[in-house]
This record gives C-alpha cells, structure tokens and sequence, in this order.
C-alpha cells in the first residue's frame, strides 16, 4: 500500500480571523489533518491547503472596535491562529491568507474571467443582511424574521452592486447532484441542495460598496469584491491559478473540501458555478461535516460559549484531544462537547485501554524477558485459539481502518484499532504471564505470549500513526523501535519482531479522578472569570518573626458570656494538658452553647491581657466571613488532637 499513489488534494475552510479559534473550527483542521498524514503514509503525493479569510464587513467593524486597522486586527488574530496549528502539530502544506498579494490578483483574474465570459453584469441590490454571517438572504430563506444561519436579527440593505449569473447554472448543478451523488456527502446535505436549486436560484451579488475592507473590483474601484467570490476563489488562487499553473496542473481538482454544514450551500453550488463559469473543472468532492455544540447552543463565539483549544491541549495533550475529537463524533452529525464526555473517553479509551496494554506490556518485557522482546517461535503449530485469534485481529485492521478512512468514518476507523488494543488486553488476562512465569518449564510459552504483545502493540503504533503520530513514537520507543519509520505495510505483517530492547517510560496517558477533573476545569473557568487581584495586606513579615508565634490546637470546654461586655465571650480551653482562660469578641456570631466541644486554633504565646476585669491567656484564630452583608465569625475546624502545635 505504500506505493505512489498519484496525488491528493484536501482543504479545510478558511477561518475568519475575527477571533480566537475554539475547539469547533479545530475539529475540522484535525479531521482534514488525520487525512492528509493518513493519505501520505498511505503513499499518497498529499496538498493540504488551511488559511484565513480575512476580508468583509465583520472584520472591518471588529478592527474599528478594537481601535486597530484592519490589517493590524488580522495579522494579530491570524498570528495566533498559525501559533495554534502549530501546537496542533497540523501537517498543512500551504497557509493562504485572502489579504496575501498572490490572492489579490488571482481573485480580480477571477472576476475578469467570469465578467468577459458574460455571467457578471451592474444592478441594484435589495436583501435582508444578516451582517455576523456576512450574508444577504430573501424573504423566504428567513426563519421568524432572522437569520437563518445564526437566528440574529436582519437588516434591509440596498445598494448598486455586481452580481453573478448564478441562475445560468442551475441546469448544471442539478445534473451535477444527479450525475454524479459523490459530489456531495453526507446525502442528506445533497438533497437540501437540490431541494434549495430546485425552488430557484437568484443571481449572486458578488461586490459591495457600503465598505472598503476588500479586493477592489478590478473594473470599478468603487466597490470590493463580496466576500464569498474572494473566498472560495482561495482553493485555486493558492495553487496559482492562473499565471503560475504548475502546482494548479498537478493537484486541481481538488479530491475533498471538508466544511461545516451551514458552509454547504457556498460550496456545493456557488463555487461550481464560478467555476463552470471559468470553464474549470469541478472538485471532486464536497464533504459537510456536523457540529460540536455546547449544552444549550452552539459553540458561538459571539455568545461568549468559548472552549479554547489551547487550555485543553495544555491538560491533556495535542493526542489526546485529537484522538477525543476523532473518535467521538460520527462525520456529518452534530455531537455534543461537555467535559465529562471528553474526559471519560481520555480516560476509558487512551489511560485505561491505550496506557494499560503498553505498560502492563513493556514491564512484563522487562521482568520476565530481561528488556528483550522473544522471537517469533519455531513452532508455530502450537499457536492456541488466544495467539490466533490476536493475530487476525491485528492483522485484519489496517484494511478496515482503510474502508473506514475512505467514507471519513474517523470514529470507527479508530473503533477498529482499538479492537486490536482490547483484544491485547483479554489476551494478558487469558494468558496470565505472572502465572507462567512462577515455572521454568513455562518458558517457552511466556516467550510466546511476550511476542505476540510486542507485535500487537507494534502494529497498533503504525495504525495510530495518522491520528496521534507522537504517541505512535513515544510507543515505538518503549518497544525498542524508534529509529524504524512507521510503515503502513508493516501492519499487514505479524512476527516482524525479535531481540530489540523495551524502555520503560512514564504512563503514556495518565489516568484521571473524573470528579476531580471537572472540579478542576470549573476552578479554571472561575479564574478566567475572576481575574487574580492580589489582597490587600498588611506590611510582609520575615519569617523568623511569624516563627515565633506558636499556634496550638485547643478544645473548648467552657463558654460563657463576659459579665461586663455584649461582645464578648469567656472561654476555658484545654490545649493538651493545660486549661486555660481566653477572651475573644466573638458573641455577635456565636451564642456561648454553640461553642463548647468545639476546635480552635490559639495563638498560646501571646502575652496575657486584662479584658473588662478578667485575664485572656491566648487569643482564639477565627475565619472572619461576611454572611448576608454582616461579619461572621466561624471556626476553623481541624481534626488535630489538642495541645497539637500547628505548621
Ligand atoms: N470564512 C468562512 C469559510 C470560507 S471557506 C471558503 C467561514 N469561516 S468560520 O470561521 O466562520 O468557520 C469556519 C469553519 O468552522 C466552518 O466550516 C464551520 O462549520 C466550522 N465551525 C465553526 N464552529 C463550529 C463548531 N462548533 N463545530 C464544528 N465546526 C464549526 O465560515
């Protein structure tokens, strides 16, 4: 299979840099990523285009807002989001950005094209304007008055504008969808397609003049190309077309455009029709995936909903989120994204399944092997049932990891990995190595059942390859096997191993307390919420003068009111094998019966004091809270015995 293979071409959307991206847009840059190596270790020549559109109202008015230039805005946002791909480790072969000199003069080359061949022509626009999306819709295409992409309210707009002759091409697009279904997956955003060309497709307008962030029409300066001609133009712009065509000979068409669902409609039918009318031919397919939603709503970053990549990945690792990520959601449906979900998968999937098999198999290498991994066996008629059935499991996956990868199925592409991993894993409990290791006359067999864990694990390592590539490593080095490049064809070969040295290494995914976990994510949220204001305090002190203070734990035996003073109270607190007499202003909080049994940590050494006629010998440490508005004084309890000192 790792023969050349002619050549692949994949794209992601390109992001608008009106914000940081969140853990939505990073779902379809991971799944277009997992292809693109996938494709490569498949033999593949691979072109995976990502990038930026930068150009539109929405920016223009963000920029204005944050008291930058336009550029300025995008250049900041679009910094962080290579920064972020790059933590992703994304694997794209080209960045485009829609505000790059060799998009400019491609997309007015564009324009010039589609206006000579007769499909552009001056008019007056008139449409509701939905201006988060950018996007101008009809009457009928609202949903209760609103946009029906995002539900916010629109506009009526006006003004005179380019339009494109859209309509021309309905034949077309309708033989398209009907000649060839592969053209748009999944089939159900097909036939919204065609149900929408069906009811009549307007003529698109391509340019504005109510702004100026744009490329500028190249017949009429007045006006900046509409953001859509200037963005999807990016598929073919980045290769070059048209005066620099060599790349653009040698990938276009393109083999996917992987999108979201609501950008469908763009490329499914816009984009062939600009095309068609560029006398160009078509990609060979669109591909709409589903989206991450919140509890309660999209992953809006204009509601404030943000999951930001960059903390999980900071937690849990670039391969942990991808691997949650891919096997999580089913391609083409919405999925839901909660914590608990996320973290139960990391921990049942990667810590449990993953992280058990490598290092349950590593060490028992080393224990009872000596660190070497055994050869394959002389006599291979002896395999039991257990040994077989391993090995077809193993060897049966790569081809379906193949199927799988070939209708974007991530998830049951990983599903039938993790079958080899769980099979392993029976395969320790049925074997039982510790129990053959207590006889010398196991030998033989405990060889056996060591090596066929070693080749288990080892074609895990090339499967995982094209989803999680540094863990795929990370294993390889444990086995032995780092300085052998992950090899596709390997996983189709059982009894490649023999002789090579383990290294035990940390847990390659740890294992977390859910509850816990999700305490912690909460505590972060709170802090992003709150930002950290230092307290206001008294002047610092060296320590050696707190250390001369000595706290003490004390119980409090007696209590009762100060004959002389409201606020007071009158404690007798034993403190090991002393009693002693404190006074402490704590009666406005505490009736004298509430306090008796209770724990308390004193300050033992503070010098006596006469309060209203009676002597305090200590003072009593409280937590001084604020309960509706009015100072409360609470214990601190502890579990210490008395007399205990405190640290
Ligand atoms: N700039 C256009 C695309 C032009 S392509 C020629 C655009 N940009 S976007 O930044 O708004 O969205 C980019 C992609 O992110 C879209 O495919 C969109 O579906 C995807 N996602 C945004 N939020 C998402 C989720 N919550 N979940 C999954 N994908 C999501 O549209």
């Amino acid at each position: 299979m790792t023969e050349k293979k002619g050549t692949y071409y994949i794209s992601t959307p390109i992001y608008y840099p009106s914000d940081n991206l969140h853990i939505g847009h990073t779902y379809c840059t991971v799944m277009a990523d997992a292809m693109a190596r996938f494709k490569r270790l498949a033999g593949y020549d691979v072109h995976f285009l990502t990038g930026t559109d930068e150009h539109g109202q929405k920016i223009q008015t963000i920029a204005d807002k944050a008291g930058m230039s336009p550029q300025e805005y995008v250049d900041k946002i679009v910094g962080n989001i290579k920064e972020l791909w790059k933590t992703m480790e994304i694997s794209y072969d080209d960045f485009i950005r829609t505000t790059e000199p060799r998009h400019i003069k491609r997309v007015q080359a564009m324009f010039l094209k589609m206006y000579e061949k007769g499909d552009i022509y001056k008019g007056e626009y008139e449409g509701m304007y939905c201006t988060p999306c950018e996007s101008f819709w009809t009457e009928s295409q609202l949903q209760e008055g609103c946009c029906p992409d995002c539900g916010r309210p629109v506009q009526k707009a006006q003004e005179e504008a380019y339009f494109f002759r859209m309509s021309k091409y309905a034949p077309a697009l309708l033989e398209l969808f009907e000649t060839n279904p592969a053209f748009l997956m999944p089939d159900t955003r097909r036939n919204e397609m065609v149900a929408f060309v069906k009811q009549g497709l307007e003529d698109l307008c391509i340019s504005r003049s109510s702004f100026d962030w744009g490329i500028p029409v190249p017949i009429d300066d007045k006006h900046v190309i509409y953001v859509w001609l200037d963005a999807l133009s990016n598929y073919i712009t980045a290769l070059g077309w048209p005066d620099d065509p060599s790349l653009f000979e040698k990938y276009w068409p393109a083999d996917v455009h992987l999108v979201g669902k609501e950008i469908v409609r763009f490329h499914s039918i816009i984009w062939p029709a600009m095309l068609m009318s560029c006398d160009l031919p078509l990609p060979k397919q669109v591909l709409g995936h589903g989206w991450l939603l919140l509890e309660g709503g999209k992953m809006s970053k204009s509601k404030g909903n943000v999951v930001d990549p960059v903390k999980l990945i900071d937690r849990y690792g670039i391969d942990a989120l991808k691997y949650f990520l891919l096997r999580e959601y089913t391609f083409g449906q919405d999925g839901l994204f909660t914590s608990e979900i996320m973290i139960k998968r990391m921990n049942y999937d990667l810590a449990n399944d993953l992280g058990n098999l490598v290092s349950r198999t590593v060490s028992m290498i080393g224990k009872y092997c000596d660190y070497k991994v055994p050869v394959k066996p002389d006599q291979e008629g002896e395999f039991t049932t257990s040994d077989l059935e391993l090995q077809a499991v193993a060897l049966g996956a790569a081809e379906k990891v193949e199927d799988h990868m070939d209708r974007f199925e991530f998830n049951l592409a990983l599903e039938s990995i993790w079958q080899v991993v769980r099979r392993a894993n029976k395969y320790i409990d049925e074997n039982t190595p510790w129990v053959l290791a207590r006889e010398e006359a196991n030998r033989g067999r405990l060889d056996v059942v060591m090596h066929h864990l070693a080749e288990a694990l080892r074609i895990v390592s090339v499967l995982i390859y094209p989803f999680m590539h540094s863990t795929t490593m990370e294993i390889r080095r444990q086995l032995g096997i780092e300085n052998h490049e992950p090899v596709w064809d390997d996983a189709f070969h059982f009894h490649r191993m023999g002789g090579e040295e383990v290294k035990r290494g940390e847990p390659i995914f740890p294992r977390m307390d859910v509850e816990a976990e999700l305490e912690a994510l909460e505590a972060m949220k709170e802090a992003e919420k709150n930002p950290n204001v230092p307290l206001d305090l008294k002047p610092e002190i060296e320590y050696d003068v707190f250390d001369q203070i000595d706290f003490r734990v004390g119980t409090i035996l007696q209590a009762e009111a100060h004959p002389k003073a409201d606020k007071l109270l009158v404690f007798q607190v034993k403190m090991g094998t002393e009693t002693r007499q404190i006074i402490s202003g704590v009666a406005q909080s505490h009736g004298p019966e509430d306090c008796v049994g209770k724990k308390v940590i004193v300050v033992a050494n503070l010098k006596p004091r006469m309060l209203r006629g009676l002597e305090s010998k200590g003072m009593l440490m409280f937590a001084d809270n604020l309960v509706d508005g009015k100072e409360r004084f609470e214990f601190v309890t502890t579990v210490a015995e008395d007399g205990n000192s405190v640290t």
